[in-house]
C-alpha cells in the first residue's frame, strides 16, 4: 500500500465534509432475496420479468451473423447498418423525421444542450428539469438561461416576456427561445402542462421563433400509441422540435435518442462532442434496445401499460381510503402531493413521492426495507432540494397485495410517529 498522499488526504477530507453535512450518498446494498421492488426504473417490469431477456435472444437469433463491436466512432468510421436501421425504426415508432442514438439519456441531453443552442439564443427552462439538461445548458453558448417556477404557467409566461424585454432580437423574431421541459418529472412525479405552454408560447411569440425540447425519459414506453410517449399521446409531435427518449426507464435497457429533423441529426453529428469523440454503440446494446421496442410496440407492451396504470390507480385509491390518512396528513407526518386530483388525470406516472418531516425519511425507508419493500430514499437528488421523503416507483408486475402491503407499512410507521408527536405535544402543554 502506498503512503497516504496529499491527493488521498484531500479526497478523504471532502468526503468527510459531505458526511458531516449529511449529503454523503451511500448506495444501498443489493436487495435481499424476496424484497419487493418499488425502487427501480424498470416500471414495465420488462427486465425483471425476463420477458426482455427472451426477446433479446430472439433478436440475436434474427441477426446471427453479428459482429459485437462498433469498431470506432460513428462519425469517422460511419454507423453500422444495424445502428442506422435501429435509429430509423425508432424514429418511425415515434413519428419523427430522425433519431440520433446516444449512450444514455444523460449523454443525449448534454449533447443537445451543449452543442445546438447558439449565442443570441435564450433558454427558458422549468426549475426541475433533469440534471443532465442543466449540465448541458451550462456548457452551451446560449446568451441567457431563464428558469421558471415548476409547472407554473404564469411564471412561464413571465419568463418569455422578460426575455423579450431584455433581448430585442428575441422580441423581433431574430433569435430563438428554446424551452426545456420534462414530460414526467422524475423528482416530483408530476406531468408538464404542455398544452398551456404551447398556447402561451404561440401567443407571446408571434414570429414563431421558438423551439420546444421535451425530455421523455419517464414517459417513453408508458403512454401514447404503441408506447410512443407523451407528445404522441397528445398528437403534439409537430409542436415539439426535439424529443429526447431514453431507454433506461420503462424500456429496461440503456441508451437514448434525440428525435428531430434530419437537420438536427446532421447538426448533432457535426457538433456534439460526445458523438464525435467516442466509440459508437456495440451490437448487444442495440439488440437489447430493438428487443425492448419489439415488446413495447406489441401486445406485451399494451398489456403491461394497462397493468401499470391499474397498479398506480390501486395505490392512490387505497391510500385515499386509508382511515388514518387524514390524521397523519394533518400532523404533517406524510405529504403526497400527487394524491390531489389523481382521478382527473388522463393517465398516471409511475412515480409517487411521499414527503416526510425533516430527518425522518431514512427511518421510513429503513422500516420499509426491514419489511422487504425497496424504495428510493432521502433528500436531494431523489426528491427536490430542501425536502425529504421517499420516492416510490410502481411497476407493471407489482401485485395488488404488494401495493397494499407497502401502504400498510407506510401507514403503520406514520401512525407510530403520530402517536409520538401527539404525546410530545401533550407533554409540552403540561
Ligand atoms: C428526466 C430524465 N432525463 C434524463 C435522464 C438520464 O437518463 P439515463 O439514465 O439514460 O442517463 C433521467 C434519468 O434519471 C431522467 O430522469
Amino acid at each position: 500500500m502506498n503512503p497516504d498522499t496529499l491527493f488521498d488526504q484531500q479526497l478523504r477530507n471532502s468526503l468527510e465534509t459531505r458526511r458531516r453535512q449529511g449529503s454523503l450518498l451511500i448506495p444501498p446494498s443489493p436487495p435481499a432475496p424476496g424484497t419487493v421492488d418499488f425502487g427501480t426504473n424498470d416500471t414495465l417490469s420488462l427486465s425483471s420479468s425476463r420477458v426482455l431477456s427472451h426477446e433479446f435472444l430472439r433478436e440475436i437469433e434474427k441477426n446471427s451473423g453479428f459482429a459485437i463491436g462498433s469498431a470506432g466512432g460513428r462519425v469517422g468510421g460511419g454507423p453500422s447498418a444495424y445502428l442506422t436501421e435501429t435509429e430509423n425504426y425508432i424514429a418511425s415508432v415515434h413519428g419523427a423525421e430522425s433519431a440520433t442514438y446516444f449512450n444514455s439519456g444523460y449523454e443525449a441531453n448534454v449533447a443537445f444542450w451543449s452543442s445546438i443552442p447558439k449565442k443570441g439564443d435564450v433558454i427558458i427552462h422549468d426549475e426541475k428539469v433533469h440534471a443532465s439538461t442543466n449540465d448541458g445548458m451550462r456548457k452551451g453558448r446560449a446568451s441567457a438561461l431563464i428558469r421558471f417556477t415548476h409547472n407554473d404557467c404564469d411564471s412561464f409566461s413571465e419568463s418569455i416576456k422578460s426575455a423579450c424585454r431584455k433581448f430585442p432580437d428575441i422580441a423581433a423574431g431574430k433569435a430563438v427561445i428554446l424551452f426545456a421541459v420534462d414530460s414526467f418529472y422524475s423528482i416530483s412525479g408530476d406531468i408538464v402542462p404542455i398544452h398551456r405552454f404551447v398556447i402561451t408560447a404561440s401567443e407571446l411569440l408571434p414570429h414563431k421563433n421558438y423551439a420546444f425540447v421535451i425530455d421523455e425519459a419517464h414517459s417513453n414506453g408508458l403512454v401514447g400509441p404503441n408506447g410512443s410517449g407523451f407528445a404522441s399521446f397528445w398528437g403534439l409531435e409537430a409542436e415539439m422540435a426535439i424529443r429526447i427518449h431514453t431507454f433506461g426507464k420503462a424500456l429496461g435497457v440503456t441508451g437514448a435518442v434525440v428525435l428531430g429533423s434530419q437537420d438536427v441529426k446532421l447538426a448533432l453529428l457535426n457538433s456534439a462532442r460526445n458523438l464525435l469523440f467516442t466509440t459508437g454503440p456495440i451490437f448487444p446494446v442495440l439488440a437489447a434496445i430493438r428487443a425492448s421496442y419489439n415488446l413495447i410496440t406489441g401486445q406485451e407492451g399494451e398489456k403491461r401499460r394497462e397493468s401499470l396504470q391499474k397498479n398506480v390507480l390501486h395505490f392512490y385509491r387505497s391510500l385515499e381510503g386509508h382511515p388514518q390518512l387524514e390524521r397523519v396528513s394533518r400532523l404533517g407526518i406524510l405529504r403526497v402531493p400527487l394524491l390531489a386530483g389523481w382521478e382527473e388525470r388522463p393517465f398516471q406516472t409511475p412515480i409517487v413521492v411521499v414527503y416526510t418531516q425533516d430527518g425522518k425519511s431514512s427511518s421510513l425507508a429503513n422500516e420499509l426495507e426491514r419489511q422487504k419493500y425497496r424504495v428510493q430514499q432521502g433528500g436531494y437528488p431523489f426528491v427536490p432540494r430542501g425536502l425529504e421523503g421517499i420516492r416510490i416507483m410502481i411497476h407493471a408486475d407489482n401485485t395488488e397485495q404488494e401495493i397494499e402491503g407497502l401502504l400498510q407499512a407506510i401507514m403503520a410507521w406514520s401512525c407510530a410517529h403520530a402517536e409520538a408527536t401527539t404525546k410530545a405535544e401533550l407533554r409540552n402543554k403540561l
